[in-house]
């Protein structure tokens, strides 16, 4: 497949934090570019180029940065959280492209006027935070952090923050709330962080991924952006496969790739597709019917879904679904942070009841039972959380009900033929 490729034309494997290499590949060309332009034309090139956050939501990058009020002193964060179940796309631009963030970040903060930064960055990836501060270090002894960037009058610093493990200080809420060293429980929005986040202050939060892509906007051009995918999700995106396929790995791929052409870039699937699930352990799971789903944000929602970060988890005709609803809800049980009730007590009854069914202890009433459960949760809950563990669980009950009720009837798991 020949395509247009940006964040992996800039990863390598070997000399990531060498500075000059990175300057040698035409680094910081794009921060350069935009420190030439007053910060409201770089937001508007950034709205032009339509640009979406690739953190799960998919919402207009340009949009946000203009809804931060530069007379209040603001704050960048880039959410280096990565706690989805199957991504691992910001640790590989962490780990093989480092400045990319840095410069995404210092473009940031010139447009929506910052003087400061945060990359938060999960606690699971203390090696790479290492060559993070050391990538900052760099940056600031070339010039492109710290006072006056490249001899103009802006300034601007970034400093590394480690989070503790938790999967919901993913959220951005519940981020600024850990960053502000407060627990990392999500808040109520509005206000959104643009408009009150850290100490009070407006706070945008980006995406590595989505951070990582500004400095094409203003090297390559926001048409360039704008000619590849959809018109609605333009760009690229990073892909996350992994699962039952011969080539599992990280795809730079056009937004709006349909599913069976990213598997193929993966090598394909092994043996037959039996479901997948896109998005993260949130995402719904589908059948074989999603090899069509072109995979962009527009697409993924009207089909009842969401890009979310761009994780998508093969499996195939082996695969016991019984064993996957334990495993998806033991992760909302372990990973809700127990501040509403709804979503603290429901995930710890969906996993009794999928841990029960995988024990050969499983009864019938359990399906309609975490139906029940799942719903009241989508409306009861506090936070994004607690209310999408309906879909994944939703969708098992109802595309696989079958195979769950075969397995309670017999107390073990009955393999498919083929
Ligand atoms: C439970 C939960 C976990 C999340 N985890 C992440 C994460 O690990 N990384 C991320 O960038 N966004 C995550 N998000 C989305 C962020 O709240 C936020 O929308 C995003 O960082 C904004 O950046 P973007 O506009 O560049 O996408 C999560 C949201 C929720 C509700
Ligand atoms: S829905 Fe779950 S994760 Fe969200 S606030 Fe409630 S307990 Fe916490």
């Amino acid at each position: 497949m020949n395509h247009a490729r940006f964040i992996l034309e800039f990863a390598v494997d070997r000399d990531a934090f060498d500075m000059e290499a990175y300057i040698s590949r035409g680094g910081f060309m794009g921060l350069r570019q935009a420190l030439a332009r007053p910060p409201a034309k770089v937001i508007a090139e950034v709205k032009s180029s339509g640009l979406r956050g690739r953190g799960g939501a998919g919402f207009p990058t340009g949009v946000k940065w203009e809804s931060v009020q530069r007379h209040k002193e603001p704050y960048v964060v880039a959410n280096a959280d990565e706690g989805e179940p199957g991504t691992f796309k910001d640790r590989y631009i962490m780990e093989h492209a480092p400045y990319l963030l840095i410069e995404g970040m210092t473009i940031a903060g010139y447009a929506v006027g910052a003087r400061r930064g945060f990359i938060y960055i999960r606690g699971e990836y203390p090696a790479i935070a290492k060559g993070l501060i050391k990538a900052v270090e760099d940056a600031r002894k070339h010039h492109f952090l710290g006072e006056k960037i490249l001899g103009t009058d802006y300034s601007f610093d970034i400093s590394l923050r480690m989070g503790g493990g938790s999967y919901v200080v993913g959220d951005e809420t519940a981020l600024l709330n850990s960053l502000m060293g407060n627990r990392g429980y999500p808040m109520m929005k509005p206000p959104y962080p643009t408009e009150e986040g850290l100490w009070g202050h407006p706070t945008l939060v980006n995406n590595v991924e989505t951070l990582a892509y500004v400095p094409a906007v203003f090297t390559k051009g926001a048409s360039w952006f704008t000619q590849i995918g959809p018109e609605h999700s333009p760009g690229l995106k990073l892909f996350c496969v992994s699962g039952d396929v011969h080539a599992p790995g990280l795809y730079e791929l056009p937004m709006g790739v349909p599913l069976h052409e990213l598997l193929e870039a993966a090598g394909g699937v092994k043996g037959r597709l039996k479901a997948v699930q896109i998005g993260g352990t949130a995402g719904p799971v589908y059948d074989d019917r999603a090899l069509s789903f072109p995979l962009d944000y527009d697409s993924l929602r009207a089909e009842g879904g969401a890009l979310g970060s761009g994780a998508v988890v093969v499996m195939n005709h082996t695969r016991n679904m019984a064993e996957f609803l334990e495993v998806t809800t033991r992760f909302f049980s372990e990973e809700s942070c127990g501040q509403c009730f709804p979503c603290r007590y429901g995930t710890r009854q969906l996993e009794f009841m999928a841990r029960n069914i995988m024990m050969g202890k499983g009864k019938e009433e359990y399906l309609d039972e975490m139906r029940e459960i799942v719903t009241t949760m989508s409306v009861a809950s506090f936070c994004p959380f607690g209310k999408s563990v309906a879909l994944p669980v939703g969708n098992v009950l109802d595309l696989f009900g079958d195979e769950i009720r075969t397995f309670i009837a017999h107390q073990r798991y009955v393999k498919e033929a083929g």
